[in-house]
């Protein structure tokens, strides 16, 4: 059930300095076997604030990971950047070069992922393993890297830390071996953190002390962070803005308030409605839609196949995203009325 319980952080409390991160018209593309490409992230813009929480939310397909990879330069083999920008800070991150990029990995730019086996060294001890970012990328001495790798497994809450240091990641439960991979992530305070889908597979209390702590951090050390998961109830409690994300496209993005309370998209909806307790709502704004074929591949709604408010105009004519109330944009032809 979504609740507002987290107390949110007003609009205006974010800085309002230039964003740390800033895409526009970003089209990621993979090639296919036919030849021709297949669109992951389409026309993209978004920018993310110092110290703000972004949400995105989509369902599984959607071009979240797609897009978390892209801004850190990565996007999943064989897919490749076909257009846009996407800005760090005002530098070009598509035209610094790898080198430069691979500096600012770990740095100044970080991804958290949501496997924790599969991002740690089984056979070096976590605390080395922390060091080690510390080390390279701050080019520190070794005690004033135990020093900082120790402060941060306080600050991600491990008991008994100095002990810890020396564990290898089989000796760690799931969450904890979660909050080694954050602390690597976060040892050099990154100004911009992605969170790809980083608490999935870990219990309900584990997620909610994790959540707690890369809000507490993301407070702290005033990083931007791209929070990316599947579960929209998750950035009701965390986020100070949230876009929904459907086929590389953004459907919805407004602050939490008025996403939550003042949604205007049919897809946002859909979504908010497969967590609601009213049975009649959630059969309401699940069902099926009316069977409308789409004029022209890639001129229709990219939700018209599910959409219950569906009509022709849909079917041949791709929505534009539009300002509907200052921050508040929505892709559709028939916003829902407040
Ligand atoms: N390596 C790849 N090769 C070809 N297509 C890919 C590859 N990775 C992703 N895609 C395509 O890009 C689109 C977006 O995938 P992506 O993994 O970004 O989605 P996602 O939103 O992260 O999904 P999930 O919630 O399951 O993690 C999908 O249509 C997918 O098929
Ligand atoms: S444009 Fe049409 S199909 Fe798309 S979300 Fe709006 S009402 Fe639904
Ligand atoms: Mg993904």
């Amino acid at each position: 059930m979504l609740s507002l319980e987290a107390e949110p952080r007003a609009a205006e409390a974010l800085d309002t300095t230039p964003p740390v991160i800033d895409i526009s018209a970003l089209t990621v593309e993979f090639p296919t076997l036919s030849g021709r490409s297949s669109t992951a992230i389409r026309e993209l813009d978004l920018s993310i604030a110092r110290g703000e929480i972004f949400g995105l939310v989509g369902e599984s397909g959607a071009g979240k990971t797609t897009l978390a990879r892209s801004l850190l330069g990565l996007p999943p083999a064989p897919g490749r950047v076909a257009a846009g920008e996407i800005r760090f800070e005002g530098q070009d991150l598509l035209r610094i070069g790898e080198r430069a990029l691979r500096r600012m990995r770990g740095r100044d730019l970080s991804m958290i992922v949501p496997n924790p086996r599969s991002e740690l060294n089984p056979l070096l001890p976590v605390g080395e393993q922390i060091m080690t970012v510390a080390r390279v990328h701050l080019g520190v001495p070794r005690r004033e890297a135990r020093r900082l790798a120790l402060d941060m497994l306080r600050a991600v809450q491990i008991p008994d830390p100095e002990r810890r240091m020396a564990a290898l990641p089989h000796e760690l439960s799931g969450g904890m071996a979660q909050r080694i991979v954050i602390a690597i992530a976060l040892v050099c305070s990154p100004r911009f953190i992605v969170s790809d889908d980083a608490t999935s597979g870990l219990d309900v209390t584990v997620q909610a002390q994790i959540l707690e702590l890369l809000q507490r951090l993301a407070a702290d050390r005033g990083s931007a962070m791209l929070f990316i998961t599947r579960d929209i109830g998750i950035t009701a409690h965390l986020c100070d803005r949230i876009a929904v994300m459907l086929n590389g496209e953004i459907m919805e993005l407004a602050a939490r308030e008025d996403f939550f309370f003042r949604p205007r998209n049919p897809y946002t909806i859909t979504l908010m409605a497969a967590f609601a307790h009213n049975e009649g709502l959630r059969r309401l704004w699940t069902r099926s839609a009316p069977p409308l074929e789409p004029a022209a591949a890639g001129r229709a709604c990219p939700f018209l196949a599910r959409c219950p408010l569906a009509q022709p105009r849909c079917a041949a004519e791709r929505p534009a995203l539009r300002e509907l109330a200052p921050g508040h944009v929505s892709r559709c032809h028939f916003p829902v009325p407040r």
